[in-house]
């Protein structure tokens, strides 16, 4: 899979290009950086010598691409300053909520789907010459009740073999047709989200989330179709299986005895997403380190999918990634030190990210600024509630012009 030219990509985003495989054209870049600085200093950063490069996406041009969520508000154009950070600092978008089932398909049938909000997305993507991520196909979370019930709303059943093939045909349905209507527009796709179980040690019988209505009632059929079904709408589309703690031990285990198990198969899983959604002190660079060294032995690409450094007090004992989390750690104010120890761990997970560069292609952050995250009550970004670069930003930029040999060492 690694000699799978991404050209696509390239072409799609010629501006952008991406990951170390991709060169691009630099009077684009030119043009950015003089508005960038001046974006930047308008909203009162201080550069210095080593942060000549004051972009994200211009400081680590050379080792991957820089990728950020993006929310309705930001891609219809509302949030100007949200807008001017996105086409400023980075040369790829992800959505965080809007390519969703329930928000692109939240009623049963061929007119059951709503695209307008989408093709939004889609267009704002293009008009900026970003690397467009689709988010996600096939997940257990914000995916409509009757998706899993037949039309009397009765549970569909694992058991029953008529049930089985109507939810097939519904995640087949679904996938040709969101995937082809963005045929080409859209150059990576997160086929299959979180289908992972999370707890408990690493035994081959229990890899995957019981309680995910998929896994109940279709088991690992629905992520070989997914996949399958996700290329044959877009052959030229990058197709990624996403989750979340896969540092981890168990849990990546996992990931890898998964993924072997679809390439075996023959099944065009094409990407690794490891959303890491970090804390203070969790993962350490050592765990992150050894996690990516094993992954990389799948010999596919590493796309970091949803970075964000949490805070909170309270969030410091979370390691998941599920949205209930978010109310035990709100009220709770962030940690004393909040920003040293945010920028802190944020240089040290990109000298691990570049000490992986040949196999790292994208670095998406999960959200623009702090006021935008779905874990705003930790502070967990670059940019804070106004807009303008923490202490994090700098120490990022830094970090890119680390000697590549020291990059673990101080
Ligand atoms: O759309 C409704 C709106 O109509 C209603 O007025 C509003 C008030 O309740 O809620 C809106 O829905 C919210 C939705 O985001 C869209 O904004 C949901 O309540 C809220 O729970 C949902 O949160 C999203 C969460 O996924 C859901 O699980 C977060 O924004 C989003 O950042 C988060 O992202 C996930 C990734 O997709 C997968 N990995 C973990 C990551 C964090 O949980």
């Amino acid at each position: 899979m690694k000699e799978r030219n991404i050209s696509k990509a390239n072409t799609a985003g010629s501006a952008t290009g991406w990951g170390a495989s991709g060169r691009r054209s630099g009077w684009l870049n030119a043009g950015c950086c003089a508005l960038t600085v001046l974006a930047l200093c308008l909203s009162g950063c201080a550069t210095d010598e080593t942060s000549k490069q004051v972009t994200l996406k211009g400081a680590f041009r050379k080792d991957f691409s820089i990728g950020v969520a993006v929310n309705q508000r930001q891609f219809t154009g509302q949030d100007t300053n949200g807008v001017a950070i996105i086409m400023s600092q980075f040369n790829s978008v992800s959505p965080e909520n809007v390519l969703k089932w329930e928000s692109v398909h939240p009623r049963p049938g061929t007119n059951g789907y709503d695209f307008a909000a989408a093709d939004a997305f889609v267009a704002f993507g293009e008009k900026y010459h970003m690397l467009i991520v689709g988010h996600t196909l096939a997940w257990h979370g914000q995916t409509p009740r009757w998706v899993f019930q037949d039309e009397n709303g009765r549970p569909l059943q694992g058991t029953n073999a008529a049930d089985r093939a109507m939810l097939l045909q519904r995640l087949h349905d679904h996938i040709m047709t969101v995937v082809g209507r963005y045929k080409g527009r859209i150059q990576i796709w997160d086929v299959v989200n979180e289908a992972l179980n999370d707890g408990g040690n690493f035994n081959r019988t229990n890899l995957l989330r019981q309680r995910s209505p998929w896994v109940r009632i279709l088991g690992p059929e629905f992520i070989v179709k997914a996949f399958e079904w996700a290329h044959a709408a877009d052959p030229g589309a990058v197709l990624r299986y996403n989750d979340y703690s896969i540092e981890n031990e168990p849990k990546r285990k996992r990931l890898i005895a998964l993924i072997k198990m679809l390439q075996a198969q023959h099944v065009p899983v094409m990407a690794i997403g490891s959303q890491t959604h970090a804390n203070l002190n969790w993962p350490s660079p050592g765990l992150e380190d050894a996690a990516l060294t094993d992954i990389a032995k799948l010999g596919l690409p590493i796309h970091i999918t949803e970075l964000d450094v949490d805070a909170s007090a309270a969030g410091q004992r979370n390691q998941g990634a599920d949205v209930s989390q978010n109310a035990l750690a709100a009220g709770g104010g962030v940690v004393d030190a909040a920003n040293q120890r945010l920028a802190d761990q944020y240089s040290s997970l990109f000298r691990v990210f570049l000490k992986h560069r040949k196999n790292i292609e994208l670095v998406t952050f999960w959200g623009v600024t702090d006021q935008d995250s779905w874990r705003s009550s930790g502070n967990p970004l670059l940019f804070d509630r106004e807009g303008k670069p923490k202490e994090s930003f700098q120490d990022v930029i830094q970090t890119a012009s680390k000697d590549p040999k020291k990059l673990l060492a101080d």
